[in-house]
């Protein structure tokens, strides 16, 4: 255990109070093994995700100053050197949250939360990339009206958002918000018409860096995870029958 070497802890066979000791560190060590392991993988994912654009500007920004490029291609590789540098800061400010919402930091704002108004905010600051690419928002919840979650107003927020900026980004033309709440619960769901998510990723869907071919940074949804669970409740993805990807968030109603 002191090596740190959790994977070849073995299992002491005793009796009694020993016995029990020795199950509880042999517990523990595989937790932190396998704790250890996600550490490196996160580490290994998110430098991979750093060195791509880096690359990309280092390399723009050689061939401009070495005069490889011309003319218009000068003009391009600028181009892709701020989208490159943008994409960066995204994935730094995504890991940035992440990172906020593992720890114990004190970041987390918990107070009643009024689900209409949170999805009538979010919708609204959706609104011009809606009526950019053209897609029409469907929604009814008007049950949410005197329903509140207990949970952190603005991270919820941010859940939303990325659920729903995934959705006017991979929508054919329609995206469905549907509410419903039965016994206690508060059942939301976030739809659209598009091609829906590839099988292959499904499992996996809401792990970090988990993205398909014309994903962006994959962060968003383990974001959105972490958040919707620290408010108590879940979220779930699937396939629609007709077509589309489905994301479903399930909350306790709170009290009062
Ligand atoms: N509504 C959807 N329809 C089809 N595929 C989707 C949908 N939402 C998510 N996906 C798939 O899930 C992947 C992971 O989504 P996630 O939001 O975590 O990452 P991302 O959108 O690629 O990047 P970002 O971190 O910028 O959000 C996406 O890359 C995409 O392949
Ligand atoms: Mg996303």
């Amino acid at each position: 255990m002191k090596g740190r070497q959790f994977s070849k802890v073995k299992l002491v066979k005793a009796g009694g109070e020993i016995g029990s000791v020795a199950q509880t560190v042999y517990d523990m060590a595989g937790e932190l093994d396998r704790f250890n392991s996600a550490q490196k993988q996160f580490f290994q994912n998110a430098s991979h995700e750093l060195k791509s654009p880096l690359m990309s500007i280092a390399g723009y920004a050689e061939g401009i100053r070495d005069g490889i490029f011309e003319g218009d291609s000068v003009r391009k590789g600028l181009d892709i050197i701020l989208s490159e540098s943008g994409r960066l800061r995204n994935i730094v400010t995504e890991m940035t949250l992440l990172a906020k919402l593992d720890s114990e930091e004190d970041i987390y704002k918990a107070a009643p939360v009024n689900l209409n108004e949170l999805i009538q905010e979010t919708t609204e600051r959706m609104n011009p990339q809606l009526v950019k690419k053209g897609i029409q928002l469907h929604a009814s919840y008007e049950v949410l009206d005197q329903i509140s979650v207990t949970a952190d107003r603005d991270k919820l927020l941010q859940a939303l958002l990325n659920v729903i900026s995934n959705a006017i980004r991979h929508a054919e033309r329609n995206i469905y918000i549907q509410a419903n709440v039965e016994k206690g619960q508060i059942q939301l769901t976030v739809s659209d018409d598009g091609k829906g998510i590839p099988e292959e990723l499904l499992p996996y869907l809401f792990h970090r860096f988990v993205k398909g071919k014309d994903g962006e940074s994959g962060l968003g949804l383990a974001i959105a995870r972490a958040i919707v669970e620290r408010c108590g409740g879940r979220i779930t993805a699937d396939n629609r029958r007709e077509g589309g990807a489905q994301f479903s968030f399930g909350f306790p109603v709170s009290a009062g």
